[in-house]
């Protein structure tokens, strides 16, 4: 089943405003990093899953949708005798991956599209796909497209954010009226999210074991919310304030009190296992 168009699912918008650079995905991770009160770094519990997981120690790991590297890097870190390969469909974005990699690790990064990993069937002990199979609308393919990667007794790690994360400020927009029907619409993370990502990966990796870690944002004022704000594709704002955080921030302020936001998101966690080979 398909999923309909978002700014998440829409090629042109992946492709282009979202990460043609670093900078947009930089700035909004950062801007939720500094706000974070409670909620596991999410590279540390995927680290912590794929320590857990048997015999990955010194198999090739594939890092999916890798982004600026985090989870590529901590993983680099952590398993290092592993032959990790992060893949990005951004060139500008696995070139920061790659920067980012600790010194002397023996991972790389390579760009392709998750639909069609640059893999040999069964050449991977471990495949993650961290907050990125919401960008496709066909996220059972990518699913099945990792385990096709695996090999027998190998392990997937997937790790999505609820539907109604940071619904806050979709009301705190909406309540400034600069987009009043930020509301209703669609949220970004409607391809694959907690609700939805156990039937989405059922039918390629099987039983599979999933845990929740809420986390919470708490943005000390206006100004800050609105760094976060300027950097999300879901808001319809007038001309001038969409991308940029201090003329966003001056128009909050005009609206409403400028006081601390706090905002929610469920990370979920997906760990499945291949049956290994009889
Ligand atoms: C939010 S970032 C994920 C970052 C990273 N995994 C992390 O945990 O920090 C989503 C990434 O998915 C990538 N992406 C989107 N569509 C893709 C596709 N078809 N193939 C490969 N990567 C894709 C984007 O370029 C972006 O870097």
């Amino acid at each position: 089943m398909r999923t309909a168009r978002s700014p998440f699912t829409d090629p042109a918008q992946v492709q282009d405003a979202l990460y043609v650079t670093p900078d947009r995905i930089g700035r909004r991770t950062s801007a939720l990093h500094r706000a974070r009160v409670s909620g596991r770094h999410a590279a540390e519990v995927i680290a912590d899953l794929a320590v857990e997981a048997s015999g990955t120690a010194t198999g090739v790991i594939a890092d999916v949708g890798c982004g600026r590297g985090t989870s590529t890097a901590v993983l680099a870190a952590r398993l290092p005798q592993a032959r990790i390969i992060a893949i990005d469909l951004s060139s500008a974005l696995v070139a920061t991956a790659k920067s980012r990699l600790p010194d002397g690790s023996r991972a790389g990064a390579a760009r392709a599209d998750f639909h069609h990993l640059p893999f040999r069937d069964e050449a991977c002990n471990l495949a993650v796909a961290a907050f990125c199979l919401y960008h496709s609308t066909t996220p059972q393919r990518v699913i099945a497209e990792m385990a096709r990667c695996l090999a027998p007794g190998g392990t997937a790690i997937l790790a999505v954010k609820s539907a109604s994360s940071y619904r806050e400020l979709d009301e705190l927009i909406a309540a400034s009226g600069l987009d009043s029907a930020a509301p209703g619409r669609p949220s970004l993370y409607e391809a694959a999210h907690t609700g939805n990502i156990e039937d989405l990966a059922v039918s390629s990796l099987g039983a599979c074991t999933v845990t929740h870690d809420t986390h919470v944002f708490t943005f000390p004022g206006l100004a800050e919310a609105a760094e976060y704000l300027a950097t999300s594709p879901k808001y319809v704002l007038p001309p001038g304030l969409a991308e940029d955080h201090v003329a966003l921030a001056g128009a909050l302020r005009q609206r409403l009190p400028d006081q601390p936001v706090t905002t929610t998101s469920v990370v979920t966690y997906l760990t499945g296992h291949l049956k290994a080979a009889r």
